[in-house]
């Protein structure tokens, strides 16, 4: 019976050996380990021999089978790992999901590009508070009180001499105020008018505002840096042209024209059929300025510009409703 057990231990390896599938496992241990296997046989044999003979083939038995569970074990952990490696649930080479990035408003873009094109030419940065006092709205910016050129921009007070500033200006005096000339700056921001919403207007939009200040700053430099600036931003091939206008902080004043990019001058409802578009309105700092934030009148002279950024980005992109900056609609905000 020793040689029998032998004999089934070697055969159990051999076959083991080629057992590389789930069936094949599956057979050997039917074959084997099953109830009515081999070494379940063995045991009923075990029954009918000698009682001096029994506790040797006993131990002998109980280590084949010992033996062989764990062998099959073995070998089917094995596979099922293996299988696991091989059908992997997902693809690797399937492309990836693309993710979906989000872009800058209108808004935010063109104010970055016109900012750009000014520190191209030595302009720095400043920003001011939107909440502002009745003086540096008005008062410093040369508007005498009561005088009807506050009418032309309708205000949102808070307060008594506390408003919602109605352009971007005021952070001229306040930047005066802090640096000494030379000083170049352009000032981004948020302005607001009480005016009701329409389509062509908003309580709420967007300024630049420029401000150039230095010994001997003249209406030239003004208008060859706002060229330099319309042809940046407009092409090279842009006609401009300036006219006369009235700012209380700026004398002489000047609102500057570029000939209409949508009908080249021709005529059409974008322009109102006059070919040209209103960009910006400018001007030499008017001196009370420089008396306000304590600069010397006499050594120092330089320009001022403001422009509205949504009416920019509106002709850029031929947008009709200017509320559609700040309804927050993807279908829209998605275009840019
Ligand atoms: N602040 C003016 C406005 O809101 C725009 C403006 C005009 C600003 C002329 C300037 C300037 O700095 O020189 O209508």
């Amino acid at each position: 019976m020793l040689e029998k057990i032998a004999h089934i231990k070697q055969e159990f390896s051999s076959d083991l050996a080629q057992a590389n599938d789930a069936q094949a496992l599956e057979n050997l241990r039917i074959k084997y380990l099953a109830r009515k296997g081999s070494i379940a046989a063995l045991f009923y044999e075990l029954k009918s021999v000698s009682p001096e003979e029994k506790p040797a083939l006993g131990k002998a038995l109980n280590e084949l089978r010992t033996f062989a569970q764990s062998a099959y074990d073995d070998a089917k952990l094995k596979l099922e790992q293996s299988s696991d490696s091989t059908e992997l649930p997902f693809d690797v080479t399937l492309p990836g999901r693309p993710v979906s990035v989000g872009t800058k408003h209108p808004i935010t873009q063109t104010i970055e590009e016109i900012v750009r094109i000014f520190k191209g030419m030595g302009f720095t940065v400043a920003t001011g508070p939107e909440v502002e006092t009745d003086y540096y709205n008005f008062g410093a910016l040369n508007f005498p009180p009561d005088h009807p050129a506050r009418d032309m921009q309708d205000t949102f007070f808070i307060a008594k001499d506390i408003l919602l500033r109605t352009h971007t200006s005021p952070v001229q005096i306040r930047y005066m105020e802090q640096h000494k000339p030379p000083v170049r700056v352009v000032i981004p921001g948020r302005v607001y008018r009480n005016e009701a919403v329409s389509a062509r207007s908003h309580v709420l939009f967007h300024q630049v505002e420029g401000l150039y200040v230095d010994e001997g700053v003249t209406m030239g430099d003004l208008k060859g840096t706002l060229v330099a600036f319309v042809k940046q931003f407009y092409g090279s091939s842009v006609k401009y042209k300036f006219r006369p206008t009235f700012f209380p902080f700026t004398e002489p004043s000047a609102d500057m024209y570029i000939s209409c990019f949508i009908c080249n001058g021709k005529g059409c409802s974008m322009c109102k059929y006059a070919g040209w578009l209103e960009i910006l309105g400018s001007g030499m700092v008017h001196p009370h300025l420089y008396e306000n934030v304590g600069y010397d009148t006499e050594k120092y002279t330089g320009f001022a510009f403001g422009m509205g950024v949504e009416r920019i980005a509106i002709l850029r992109h031929g947008i009709d409703d200017i509320r559609l900056f700040t309804e927050n609609d993807l279908r829209f905000l998605k275009q840019f």
